[in-house]
């Protein structure tokens, strides 16, 4: 099992990381817990394949242990379905002293964050991603939200988890499409990053050969993300000084992306694929990235069978939904992009008319 340490503020944590490690999950949290409730938080989809596992664990460890199994998908991320979970950790009279565990993909790691955040102003959280996007992004860094009318991650916190307890393993079931939605922020550290972390990722990219493989993500691979993505969150808890807006590599377009095709017709994975080759096209345009840098980059994509191509939508209503998101800086946007693989530069001025041309060409047959 490898750890990465994380400090983000005033906590610290560990992020441990093996393969078929999730009966180790009780004895893990036991280091960081004196023991009480552990309530497990999971959906429908991953409870069948994992919740067994891992309640016997902290059972097995000394935890009063019981569960809460919530549909799957994005509009569980509610403040209705947290007010539940809410009367859920109340009626079965948890306290601060207590453990909830977030055991599935992003949706149940931000929920059940929130609420773990919320609830008494705060009781212990363990993150136990189970999607490749989970794992290497979403259950580090300490953001915990619930989506407001059309505002995604409207209402949330910044709350560190007491440990993340990654299970590669668990990623052999999971689908493809959500398998290339979390390679695409794999792809976004590894061009941010450069180094190691890119070189580990073309090697994925090459097996891929357009359809990565669960057992060919490699614990290393995984570890590497979450430590470039805790090393740049401990730099910048709360998204102040400017280290954190790096992350939004890609995002500026995939956000457009998500908004103008209804967050349906691409995962978030497959609009940030988009993003990233929007990115790595300005880049050579604005920022001296070299011709072959971008194609090393246009390559990296392309291996993990990540879209090349925005269909079912005009690059019009995409380019007027730039900027509309709520990261958007006042008084123009400013994108990420990248001088060279390995160095991103924020708060980028593209100009209007470029934005557009960058859109149009991701719609060209
Ligand atoms: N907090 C953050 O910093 C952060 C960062 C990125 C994304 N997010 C959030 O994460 C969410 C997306 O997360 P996601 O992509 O993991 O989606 P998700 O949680 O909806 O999971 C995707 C699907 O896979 C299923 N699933 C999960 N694990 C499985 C497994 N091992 N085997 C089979 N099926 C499995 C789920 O039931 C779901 O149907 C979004 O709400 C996004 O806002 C948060
Ligand atoms: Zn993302």
């Amino acid at each position: 099992v490898l750890k990465v340490h994380a400090t983000a503020g005033s906590r610290a944590y560990d992020a441990l990381i093996g393969r078929t490690c999730l009966p180790g999950l009780g004895t893990a949290v036991r280091r960081v817990a004196p023991g009480g409730q552990a309530v497990v938080c999971s959906d429908e989809n991953v409870a069948p394949l994992y919740l067994e596992a891992a309640t016997s664990s902290l059972a097995a460890a000394g935890f009063a242990v019981s569960w809460i199994v919530i549909p799957a998908g994005e509009r569980q991320k509610s403040l209705a379905r947290a007010e539940e979970l809410y009367g859920v950790l109340y009626d079965r009279g948890v306290k601060r002293t207590d453990t909830v565990v977030a055991l599935g993909g992003g949706v149940v790691g931000d929920l059940a964050g929130f609420v773990a955040a919320t609830f008494q102003r705060g009781v212990r959280l363990i993150q136990v991603p189970t999607t490749l996007l989970a794992q290497v992004d979403a259950s580090a860094g300490g953001k915990v939200a619930v989506d407001f009318r059309a505002g995604k991650n409207y209402v949330g916190t910044f709350y560190q988890p007491s440990l993340v307890f990654i299970d590669v393993a668990t990623l052999e079931t999971l689908p493809q499409r959500e398998l290339k939605s979390g390679a695409a922020e794999v792809a976004k550290h590894a061009l941010l990053a450069g180094g190691d972390l890119l070189a580990a990722t073309e090697r994925l990219s090459r097996a891929a050969a357009g359809s990565p493989q669960a057992a060919a993500v490699t614990q290393s691979l995984v570890a590497g993300n979450v430590w470039y993505k805790v090393s740049v969150v401990r730099a910048d808890e709360r998204e102040e000084s400017g280290a954190r807006a790096a992350l939004n590599l890609g995002h500026t377009v995939a956000h457009a992306i998500e908004a103008a095709t209804g967050f349906a017709r691409y995962t978030h994975g497959a609009a940030v694929a988009l993003g990233l080759r929007a990115a790595l096209r300005l880049s050579e345009r604005l920022c001296g990235l070299s011709p072959e840098e971008a194609a090393r980059g246009v390559r990296l994509l392309d291996g993990l069978g990540l879209p090349a191509r925005l269909t079912g939508v005009s690059a019009q209503d995409v380019s007027a939904l730039i900027g509309r998101d709520k990261k958007a800086a006042e008084g123009g946007v400013g994108f990420v992009l990248l001088e060279a693989l390995g160095r991103p530069i924020t708060g980028a001025a593209v100009p209007g008319p470029l934005q557009e041309e960058v859109v149009q060409w991701l719609t060209r047959p």
